[in-house]
Formats: structure tokens, sequence, C-alpha cells
């Protein structure tokens, strides 16, 4: 491989958790570059705005100076191609999540064999830890602290009063 490593780390990121905060971190010493690619996907009920995600993971790595968060929607390797990157990663935290991302793995390689994905396992107290439980523990009044930003929390508890 010649050139910059240019890393995408794609994704929902409804909300970014802990979980995902470390596997960014874990990527700054192997790439020159992580974009954090936020996925404009058809959920019909995000909490999130696809602009406050962004916004929100863009505060939450603005210490890494080679770290950007942009959104993305359509294939992922057509993204990569845009933006000149090669190497997806994703985190990988059980057996569980393995057959998916074998799955896209492979598709994306047959979509563009110039394409590897890297997997990474997070720090193992977030080994359990996904968007989709943090916001039904939140909904049901349960204590996120040390999973969950303290900013994202906020930015959560706003968006449940506005809900009401
Ligand atoms: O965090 P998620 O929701 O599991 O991320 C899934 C994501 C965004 C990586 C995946 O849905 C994706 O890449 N979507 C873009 C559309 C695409 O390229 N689909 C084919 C994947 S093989």
């Amino acid at each position: 491989m010649t050139g910059r490593r240019i890393a995408v780390y794609p994704g929902s990121f409804d909300p970014i958790h802990n979980g995902h905060l470390d596997i960014i971190e874990r990527c700054q010493p192997l790439f020159d570059q992580v974009i954090v690619a936020v996925l404009f996907n058809d959920e019909k009920q995000p909490l999130f705005t696809v602009d406050e995600r962004v916004e929100l993971i863009a505060e939450m790595t603005s210490s890494y100076s080679e770290c950007r968060v942009e959104s993305f929607s359509g294939l992922l390797v057509d993204y990569m191609d845009e933006v000149g990157a090669s190497i997806i990663v994703r985190g990988l935290r059980a057996v569980t999540d393995f057959e998916y991302e074998f799955q896209m793995a492979l598709m994306n390689r047959r979509l563009n064999r110039r394409i590897e994905t890297v997997f990474m396992a997070p720090c193992e107290e977030y080994s359990y830890l996904s968007s989709r439980l943090a916001k039904e523990v939140f909904f049901l009044g349960g204590d996120l602290r040390g999973l969950v930003p303290a900013r994202v929390l906020e930015s959560m508890d706003a968006k449940r009063a506005d809900r009401g």
C-alpha cells in the first residue's frame, strides 16, 4: 500500500458512545487519517439527526488532528473512492457481530477489490454496549454514565425534554 493510509470508520452513531470513541482512539496511531462517516439512513425515528450526530462526534474527537467527521449516503465503497480511502474500520464486540460484519466486509471487497476491512476489538468494558441498547436504557431511566459521554447524555436529556 502506498501513500497516506486513510481509514473510514462508518456507522449510524445514533448516538456515539464510549465504545465508538475507544475504537477511534485506537485508530489514531494506526492510520494517517481517520474519517468518521455517519450514514444517512432511512431509520424512521432516529434520536439525533445526521447533522446533530456529526456535530456531536466532531466535538468528541476535536483533540485528534487527523480525524474528521462527515456524513455519507449510498454505497460505502463509493464514498470511500470519493475521499481516497481504502480501509474500513469496524468494531467487533462479540461473536454475535461476526456474521454480519463478515458479510459486509466480503461484499464491500467484492464491490471494490481495493478496499480492506480491519476489525478492531473495543476495550472489554464496552464489549456489550450498543447505541440501540443505550437508547433503550436511557428512555427507561437507566444510568448511562461511564458508557456515553456526558456531553452526549446532555443532548439526550434535551431530546427527551423536547419529546415531552
Ligand atoms: O453502525 P451500523 O449501523 O451497524 O453501520 C452500518 C454501515 C453504515 C456500516 C452499513 O450499513 C453501510 O455501510 N451502509 C452503507 C450502504 C452500503 O454500502 N451497503 C452495503 C454494505 S455491504
